[in-house]
């Protein structure tokens, strides 16, 4: 690992629920990790993935319902396709597309956020930090260390 990723959350409050997984996610997340929940992947525009990276993020992962699980039908689909199209925005303002990653998980995969979240650290670290968007300084505005 050539440097620890800071990585923002987004994560739909339903894909995980009461498991032990949501009590990992809110008790023990490690320091470099920044949770952000949301009613429903769908409730997710764009400008919060911009406004992570532009406050230092490397990484931003959407955690959200399997596609028939959505609470609200179809929004998880509905953000999968426009955030495709914000990755590509980010290839076009010179930030890697791997830097936004989702992961579809169901309240009976114990475990599996845990992985999604050391696979996309791991996979995070082998890239240069995220210098080219981050317009402010993490400390100034009191997010990620
Ligand atoms: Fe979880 Fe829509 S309610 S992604």
């Amino acid at each position: 690992m050539n440097h620890q990723p800071r990585i923002v959350v987004f994560q739909c409050q339903f894909c995980l629920y009461a498991e032990t997984d949501q009590h990992w996610m809110d008790h023990e997340l490690p320091a470099n990790f920044k949770l952000v929940k949301v009613p429903c992947s769908g409730r997710i525009s764009p400008l919060f993935v911009l406004n992570a990276f532009q406050g230092g993020a490397d990484g931003v992962l959407i955690s959200g319902c399997v596609p028939e699980m959505c609470h609200y039908k179809e929004g998880n689909l509905g953000a999968r396709r426009q955030l495709d199209e914000f990755s590509r925005l980010l290839k076009y303002i010179g930030l890697e597309e791997q830097r936004i990653r989702f992961a579809w998980i169901d309240v009976n995969q114990r475990g599996r956020i845990q992985q999604e979240l050391a696979s996309f650290e791991k996979d995070l670290a082998d890239l240069p930090r995220n210098e080219r968007l981050a317009t402010r300084t993490p400390v100034e505005q009191g997010a990620l260390q």
